[in-house]
């Protein structure tokens, strides 16, 4: 059996999070959606919110499960008996950075692979924050986040 996780911020999730979620059920057995529960970064979200939008987003998938974690990944995917981290990459400019932390976790544990996954490339220019800044200027984001957490991102993101 393959476990994989796929860890992030998801702060909030957008539809190209939900896309490779998706995607990587079909791929692996069980699959962790890990939210970093990061006391130190500036999330909107607690992790507590971020992994209540998840589970709505996961319900469909049988073997997907949300769960929280802090401190470095890669002790997170032992403990989780996972070799497989996976990573959504949308452009260049997501590939140096996420090479680096690739290679990083290599180096760690050489048990765990990192899986990268393309984008769908409707969501190549679709982040967390793009959502964020819409959404504080009165914009529709109904295109870019899953229906059923809309009015969860809304009530939350301040307006300018
Ligand atoms: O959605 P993000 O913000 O791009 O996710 C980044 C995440 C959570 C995958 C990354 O920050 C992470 O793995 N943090 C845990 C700490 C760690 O293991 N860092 C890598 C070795 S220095």
């Amino acid at each position: 059996m393959v476990r994989a996780i796929y860890p992030g911020s998801f702060d909030p999730p957008t539809n190209g999070h939900q896309d490779i979620i998706k995607r990587a059920s079909e791929i692996f057995d069980q699959l962790t959606v890990a939210v970093l529960e990061n006391p130190r970064k500036d999330a909107l979200f607690s992790h507590e919110e971020r992994a209540e939008m998840l589970e709505k987003i996961c319900a469909p998938y049988d073997n997907v499960e949300v769960d929280y974690f802090r401190g470095l990944l890669i002790e997170y995917a032992n403990r989780k008996d996972a070799r497989i981290i996976i990573k959504g990459l949308r452009a260049m400019s997501d590939f140096e950075f996420e090479f680096q932390m690739a290679l990083v976790n290599r180096k760690l544990d050489s048990r765990i692979e990192t899986v990268f996954m393309m984008t769908n490339s409707k969501y190549s220019y679709l982040s967390s924050s793009i959502v964020k800044e819409i959404a504080s200027f009165g914009g529709d984001i109904r295109p870019l986040v899953p229906p059923k957490i809309y009015e969860i991102i809304i009530k939350k993101v301040p307006q300018q």
